[in-house]
């Protein structure tokens, strides 16, 4: 028989997976919503399919369910504060950051990929929610910088992947 899953050896684990750092964010009653999400994949060529998983009780993802539209902001290496800004409170999220409605969502200037997205269906995944969304639109910049990743419990970019 199988030990049982010990909750911080899995974490511990699932830290060797690399994984994108995005601000997936929406404009719910006048007020921008934003929310870091490591968890975004692309799911489906055709149809245009991508998503994420939310953990059950955040504020933030049910904000974000009530969204027509939400965006997500794909940060670069250069933008560990964008994603620290964006673990603030709630209300401070958007404190400093240069951003604009672009397509129906915030857009966070300067990221190296930008996508809108919308029409989601969501599943039961444990003790988090899978969102699925229908992509509407996209945007790479013209000269786009390296995407900041995260692995190990910290932010890297891909020039410290041998520290
Ligand atoms: C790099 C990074 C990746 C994250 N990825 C996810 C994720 O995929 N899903 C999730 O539910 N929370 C994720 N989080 C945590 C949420 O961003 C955080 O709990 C957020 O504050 C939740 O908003 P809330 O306070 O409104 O619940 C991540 C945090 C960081 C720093």
């Amino acid at each position: 028989m199988s030990e049982p899953i010990d909750p911080k050896y899995f974490r511990q684990v699932m830290g060797q997976v690399p994984t994108c750092v995005t601000v997936v964010t929406a404009l719910v009653d006048d007020a921008p919503i934003a929310m870091v999400i490591g968890s975004f994949v692309s799911v489906s060529l055709d149809p245009p399919l991508a998503g994420f998983f939310c953990t059950n009780g955040s504020y933030s993802w049910e904000q974000l369910k009530k969204a027509d539209t939400i965006g997500v902001n794909v940060l670069g290496e250069h933008q560990i504060d964008v994603s620290n800004a964006c673990m603030r409170d709630l209300t401070e999220r958007f404190d400093g950051l240069d951003w604009e409605m672009v397509d129906g969502a915030p857009r966070i200037a300067d990221c190296s990929a930008w996508l809108t997205m919308n029409n989601p269906q969501i599943s039961n995944a444990g003790d988090h929610e899978f969102g699925l969304y229908n992509v509407i639109t996209m945007d790479i910049p013209d000269d786009p910088k390296a995407p900041v990743i995260f692995y190990g419990g910290a932010y890297r970019d891909l020039s410290t992947l041998d520290d």
